[in-house]
């Protein structure tokens, strides 16, 4: 596992985009795994800058997010495949059509996640998988104690996501209560992973994420047993790491 602390948000941004730049330089054809959340929306805006400047080309990449909430769609401001659009996919080239999300709309949660699976199958390994990290540890939605072989699956959200989603949503009641979300066994199988962590609030979970014992309780411990992870970290969520 390599750790770069970086100063803050924006210098973890453009380090963070610049391993992606690095990965579709060096396979224009990539699959990147994607996030959504506050982490990465700084290296978004790094990656549309590049292209912006012709330094970047999407045509040929493929991208497979790690979850959506169930029930909600693309017209929906809230649903990740709406977040994904407009902080990503609509300022660059990338071809919509090679641009994945699970389908939040279908109400058949093993329809949905199979149907996700087969995608993932299809479209092979993912080369690099950007990840944030929650503040219970889960990575994805992959709450404390989901077992780590599982693939795409519809989970119950956490009281504590649910809390920390509410920021995007107009009240707590319209937060989805549930979400389909890729599995830790696919985040594992992907060949490279890049996490991004900012801010005091994270530095406790991203020392048991680091240091503490691999277990279910922490979902993103698993980490430790990847043999290519790279965490990028601001100084604030560093500071209970001595490092
Ligand atoms: C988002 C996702 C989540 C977030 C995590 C951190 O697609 O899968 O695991 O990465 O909740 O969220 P932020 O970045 O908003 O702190």
């Amino acid at each position: 596992m390599t750790i770069y602390k970086t100063k803050d948000y924006e210098d973890m941004s453009k380090k963070a985009a610049t391993i992606i730049f690095a990965q579709i330089i060096t396979k224009p054809n990539c699959v990147l795994g994607l996030a959504t959340g506050s982490s990465p929306i700084g290296t978004y805006q790094h990656l549309i800058d590049w292209y912006q400047k012709g330094d970047l080309d999407f045509s040929h990449v493929t991208s497979i997010n790690l979850d959506e909430y169930k029930g909600l769609g693309a017209a929906n401001e809230q649903s990740y495949r709406y977040f994904m659009d407009t902080h990503l996919f609509n300022h660059v080239n990338i071809d919509k059509t090679r641009t994945f999300v699970p389908n939040g709309l279908e109400p058949d949660a093993d329809k949905a996640c199979h149907e996700y699976n087969q995608i993932i199958a299809r479209e092979g390994r993912i080369d690099l998988q950007l990840l944030g990290l929650g503040h219970n540890g889960h990575i994805g939605f992959n709450e404390p104690d989901t077992f780590f072989e599982k693939e795409t699956h519809c989970v119950d959200l956490t009281e504590s996501t649910i809390e920390a989603n509410k920021r995007f949503f107009a009240s707590e009641e319209e937060v989805p209560k549930q979400a389909y979300t890729m599995g830790i066994k696919t985040i594992m199988q992907a060949r490279k992973i890049v996490v991004i962590v900012s801010g005091a609030d994270k530095a406790d979970i991203l020392h048991k994420v680091l240091y503490g014992p691999i277990t279910s309780t922490v979902p993103a411990s698993v980490l430790q047993l990847h043999n290519d992870v790279i965490i990028v970290a601001d100084e604030a969520a560093l500071s209970k790491c001595d490092l």
